[in-house]
């Protein structure tokens, strides 16, 4: 997985998966433009990346806002010149409620950050690729986006529309040059799981980390740096027959969750 010479934009890049992806492209020889909201966390992963020997740049966006879209992909090109591999990272959680429950405002913020986020991110970054036939999107889903979750209905929402924009975006773009994919991390040991957790047993987050893991094949919560080996994977020419597609990363839950048997009792 060689980036060398190539140009990665990273959205979401201050925190979690998208800090430690924008590390690892850098490490592989990419030159990496990070972007979030929070623009002293955005700083510090490109900090962090030329501290590292490797080349970085950074700017502040909500990615729900078309200028802000605008501005980081016009900051990619002054510094870059170009936009080789596009991570359309940035997310939230949202409540955990159930939706009978559910506060509408909450709602559309999930599905501004986490469906329109993302819609603008490939409205404006596609353009540059389409321009040059050449170019990587991974899009970053869930495993929310594949099955259900119960209390959690905006973000799931939310992420099945970010596998069916990936489904259509591939088609579009598909004579072109450009691949887009989605990547769908399980429980993955970030600050996002962490809030979940606390917002589900405030007296003993610990708990809900004890009792998923029980039901992962593979015993534990993944790390952003599993998620980001796969997201490299996506956006180098290995995975050149790849488009449309949605990887996940979930120790084997989504699949075959743990306890759920047909032997008889
Ligand atoms: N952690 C998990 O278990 C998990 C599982 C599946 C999917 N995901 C997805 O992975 C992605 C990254 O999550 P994470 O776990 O690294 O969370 P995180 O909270 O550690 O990082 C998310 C980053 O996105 C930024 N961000 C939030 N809203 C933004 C906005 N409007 N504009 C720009 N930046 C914004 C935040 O400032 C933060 O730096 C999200 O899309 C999330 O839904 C996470």
């Amino acid at each position: 997985m060689d980036f060398t010479d190539r140009i990665a934009l990273v959205t979401g890049g201050g925190n979690g998966i998208g800090k430690t992806t924008a590390l690892a492209f850098a490490e592989r020889g990419a030159s990496v433009m990070v972007v979030d909201l929070d623009e002293a966390a955005a700083q510090s992963t490109a900090h962090a990346i030329t501290q590292a020997g490797g080349t970085a740049s950074h700017t502040a966006a909500n990615v729900t806002q078309a200028a802000d879209v605008q501005a980081y992909v016009k900051a990619t090109l002054d510094r870059f010149g170009r936009i080789d591999c596009f991570f359309n990272n940035a997310g939230i959680a949202g409540d955990v409620a159930p939706i009978a429950e559910y506060d509408e405002e909450v709602f559309d913020r999930v599905i501004a950050v986490n469906v329109k986020g993302v819609f603008l991110g490939m409205r404006h970054v596609l353009p540059v690729m389409l321009a040059r036939k050449r170019g990587t999107v991974v899009n970053t889903a869930s495993v929310a986006g594949l099955v259900g979750s119960p209390g959690m209905p905006a973000y799931v929402a939310s992420k099945h529309a970010v596998i069916g924009l990936t489904k259509v975006a591939a088609g579009e773009v598909s004579g072109e040059g450009i691949r887009v994919n989605a990547v769908c991390p399980g429980p993955i040991d970030t600050r996002m799981v962490h809030d979940i957790a606390a917002q589900v047993s405030p007296d003993d987050p610990g708990a809900v980390r004890r009792n998923y893991e029980a039901s992962i094949p593979l015993g534990r919560y993944g790390t952003p740096q599993e998620v980001a080996n796969v997201v490299l994977f996506l956006a180098c020419d290995l995975s050149a027959n790849v488009t449309g597609a949605q990887y996940v990363v979930d120790g084997g839950r989504t699949a075959s969750p743990k306890g759920v048997t047909a032997k008889p009792t």
